[in-house]
């Protein structure tokens, strides 16, 4: 596996941004869940108390005993009846020290008076929407530089809001994920895209890509098919998410999280407008919807079969009729260095980038 300081990205081995890790269903249940991440172990859970998301550091400071790894003997989780969430807290299954959603230590059972500040654990920011759970990651500490993903469709009826596609571990680093915002020369021998207008623009925590044509996996390219526009876009260094236009209005979202330096998990879903023109969707809808997902999910799978064979591309042979890669990875760079040089990467990418011999997707 490559590394971040293969790719010489920067200071940092993991990036800073926000990042999915797990589904909301996956902690619907009355049990912990272990999760790994940017190279740490985590215990994440849902307050019984609040409903509320809580993702910890994994290993109790005591005797460093995993908080959520799964435990069927210690009778802190018989006697918690299959668990050892308390309210919005968490019992550690070997002495039964319990920790609160900010960390601290807020019980020892066998300890009389005050337990010392110092006695916690890590609690990360963490939030929930698009039913999955977000962290913002920053190996600085600093606060979110920008909001956690959202859309405004999600809550609207008129909109089948999608099951998660949980696609597993890509063994490869995520550079090598990124890179495909601005891959102008794979869309047709892979994805079958007559691509008509192309572009890509980098500002801020945002790289774009837009583009349109007919696509023999998404829409056909019998000549009557309408044609597919796609605007999609990066929202820091984990999040993409694409609107769609074609046979149904839909947006499509991917999101890969580092799970080892070199490794990420990847999801994909579709958010799919009532195909029926409802106002508010029905079960026929939804029907599509899902086959809408699974066309899409298809299309990922054209990218996802080459990355999880090819080699790590530390040193590409880019023809200019190749899209901006060179671009593309120095605004990717951002992530692993501190916010404070930001600047000095965006300063050497942001802009439109039209590949040699395409047509600019927006008419200036
Ligand atoms: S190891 Fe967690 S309470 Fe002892
Ligand atoms: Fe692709």
């Amino acid at each position: 596996m490559a590394t971040s300081q293969d790719y010489r990205l920067g200071d940092f081995t993991f990036p800073r941004g926000w990042f999915m890790i797990a589904t909301s269903d996956q902690i619907n249940t009355h049990k912990p869940l272990a999760v790994r991440f940017f190279g740490r172990d985590f215990a994440l859970y849902r307050g019984r108390a609040t409903g509320k998301v809580v993702l910890l550091d994994a290993y109790c400071p005591h005797m460093k005993t995993h908080l959520a790894a799964p435990n069927d003997t210690s009778y802190v989780i018989i006697d918690g009846g299959g668990t050892n969430i308390e309210g919005d807290s968490i019992r550690c299954p070997y002495h039964a020290w319990r920790f609160n959603d900010k960390g601290e230590c807020d019980d020892i059972p066998y300890h009389d008076g005050a337990i010392p500040k110092t006695v916690c654990v890590k609690s990360w920011t963490v939030k929930e929407s698009l039913g999955a759970i977000w962290i913002w990651h920053d190996p600085e500490g600093g606060e979110p530089e920008w909001e956690c993903p959202s859309l405004p469709e999600w809550d609207d009826e008129a909109w089948v809001q999608w099951k998660w596609d949980d696609l597993g571990e890509l063994k490869q680093h995520p550079q090598e994920v990124v890179d495909n915002i601005c891959d102008y020369g794979h869309l047709s021998p892979i994805h079958g895209s007559t691509v008509q207008r192309y572009e890509n623009e980098f500002k801020g925590h945002h790289a774009i890509q837009r583009q349109c044509g007919p696509h023999r996996t998404l829409v056909g390219d019998d000549g009557v098919s309408p044609i597919l526009h796609t605007i999609t876009k990066y929202h820091g260094p984990g999040v993409l998410i694409s609107h769609l236009t074609g046979y149904y209005e839909s947006i499509l979202m991917i999101n890969h999280t580092p799970i080892e330096d070199g490794s990420v998990h990847v999801w994909h879903a579709l958010l799919v407008k009532s195909p029926n023109g409802n106002a508010k969707a029905t079960v026929e809808d939804e029907i599509a919807a899902a086959q809408f997902q699974l066309a899409s999910r298809l299309a990922f799978a054209q990218d996802f079969e080459v990355w999880t064979n090819k080699a790590p591309c530390l040193n590409g042979m880019f023809i200019p009729s190749d899209g901006p890669f060179m671009k593309a990875r120095i605004w990717y760079k951002q992530f692993y260095n501190p916010r404070e040089r930001s600047a000095e990467f965006l300063d050497k990418c942001e802009g439109v980038y039209v590949p040699n011999g395409a047509e600019p997707y927006t008419q200036r």
